[in-house]
């Protein structure tokens, strides 16, 4: 027994990293447009104004104690020779798609990922009337797909939000972006029937916590705001599975979750209960969007910590009705958690959370990121027997500041790390029977890095020719794991030479 005959096999990427185009179309401006670009511990910043014209920047983006824009500010664009915006360039799959698609079939795709820009449709969010062009632009890359037999997989809301509803309601702390997401959710399910029938609501919903204004568009996220927030999107999220299922029963509308283990570093009970801990916080958010209900742990932790949530009449009969119809995840490896002090100062850590050290069994990238050979099997367990649903893997990679040598990169590392996860999933499903639908491979064409805003930190299987800066012809090239997934894909997983 091996995988499934029907086993989603591709790649995955994201509009504000991959699209560009962000002028071109209609297309309204999205919080992920005001992100300047970093580096590796430098972080990325966004940029605002203030009432009197003068600007400014601050590292609201991930893992930063910055939680508000000062008083007053509204997240824009802002002229100047120092600042650049990755996202509106990225790797111009804008005008690319069609010879992407092509590649990606060639390698033997038979799905891709895509989130649509949800302010190139509705350029600011709430518009009365959807933005035509923005739609045909879609409907194109979607048919592009089909004619290569290859079965879109669409986030509505990956890592970007319409820039405007982020100044005018501090985003998705406002009930009153509930009703607008299920009008564009609704508008896409209309607009592209027939091409795409799987979707996924927020891609990464529980990174909120440490990322409110990438996932969420908060512009101020205090505990409470962040709270507001992730009900809103629990809301949107099930008044659009049940829309779904009302209208469009044929669509399959999945959560999508960053998953990956938390190990205890020691045996230490108070190690294993922080470990426990650390994982329900992660799964505090497909209990809700797969069980449909608040779990008593995060409960409790609200009313520790004096947090009310915004529910009205009629809420939490919604969140229960609309439970996702299967669980995606990221899974790019695990941390390691320790209450220790000592234990703190063995390493820097993989993932820099608090209490986060470094895993001695395992090699990590440039960027800190450790290759897990099991932390497929792991998690796969831990989710099937969490909740019995379906599972479908729909991120994984290895960034990697690739060599490019006569026209390919020898990329040997990326081999390895696909081979070790392929491994581990295929075990998972031989060794311990749980269903799996598919495995989308992160980044496969190169595209700017979330994390950093960098091109440098390159995960694809094809190599776009483009600096950190947008420079470059934008050429497209295969590397060597083109060629070795292509293989891998051709003989369903088993073939992993
Ligand atoms: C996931 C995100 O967290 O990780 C992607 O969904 C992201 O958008 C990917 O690109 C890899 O992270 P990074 O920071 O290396 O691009």
């Amino acid at each position: 027994m091996g995988f499934s005959k029907d086993f989603f096999w591709g790649g995955a990427t994201a509009s504000n990293q991959y699209e560009g185009g962000v002028f071109e179309g209609g297309a309204g401006l999205s919080t992920a447009d005001v992100m300047t670009n970093g580096a590796h511990k430098v972080p990325r910043q966004v940029t605002y104004r203030m009432p009197d014209g003068s600007w400014g920047k601050t590292p609201l983006c991930f893992h930063s104690p910055e939680r508000h824009l000062p008083e007053g500010a509204q997240a824009c664009l802002v002229d100047d020779p120092d600042i650049y915006y990755p996202s509106h360039i990225a790797s111009d799959f804008y005008h690319h798609y069609k010879e992407d698609i092509r590649l990606c079939a060639e390698e033997g795709f038979n799905c891709l990922r895509f989130s649509l820009k949800w302010s190139r449709i509705f350029p600011n969010g709430d518009d009365a009337e959807p933005n035509q062009a923005g739609i045909d632009y879609y409907r194109d890359v979607f048919k592009t797909c089909k004619e290569y037999g290859i079965e879109p997989l669409v986030t509505l809301d990956h890592y970007e939000n319409p820039l405007s509803l982020a100044n005018r309601f501090n985003g998705w702390d406002s009930r009153y972006l509930v009703d607008q997401f299920v009008k564009y959710a609704t508008t896409c399910f209309e607009a592209f029937d027939g091409l795409v029938t799987y979707y996924l609501t927020f891609n990464e919903i529980n990174c909120i916590e440490f990322a409110p204004f990438v996932t969420a568009g908060l512009i101020h996220a205090d505990p409470q705001n962040i709270a507001n927030a992730t009900f809103h999107q629990f809301l949107a999220s099930a008044k659009t599975v049940i829309a779904a299922h009302n209208y469009w029963p044929d669509l399959c509308i999945g959560m999508m979750l960053a998953a990956g283990p938390v190990y205890a570093y020691t045996c230490d009970p108070n190690d294993q209960l922080a470990a426990l801990k650390a994982n329900d916080s992660k799964y505090f958010y497909s209990d809700v969007q797969m069980l449909g209900f608040y779990p008593p742990y995060k409960l409790a932790e609200y009313e520790r910590e004096g947090i009310k949530l915004p529910i009205l009449p009629g809420d939490l009969e919604i969140l229960e009705e609309g439970t996702c119809d299967f669980l995606s995840f990221s899974l790019y490896g695990s941390s390691v958690l320790t209450t220790h002090d000592e234990d703190l100062e063995a390493g820097e850590g993989n993932g820099g959370g608090v209490g986060m050290v470094a895993n001695p069994y395992l090699k990590t990238n440039a960027w800190g990121w450790a290759t897990d050979p099991q932390t497929q099997r792991i998690t796969l367990n831990e989710l099937y027997n969490r909740y019995h649903c379906d599972l479908w893997c729909v991120e994984s990679g290895i960034g990697w500041n690739d060599e490019f040598v006569d026209g390919t990169v020898h990329d040997d590392y990326r081999i390895d790390y696909m081979r070790a996860n392929i491994k581990s999933m295929k075990d998972a499903v031989e060794l311990d029977g749980i269903p799996l639908m598919g495995y989308l491979y992160w980044g496969c064409v190169d595209m700017v890095s979330n994390g950093e805003g960098e091109m440098k930190k390159r995960y694809g299987q094809i190599y776009v020719d483009a600096d950190d800066y947008g420079q470059g012809t934008m050429k497209r090239y295969l590397k060597d794991s083109y060629h070795w997934y292509k293989k891998v894909i051709e003989s369903n997983g088993e073939d992993l030479d």
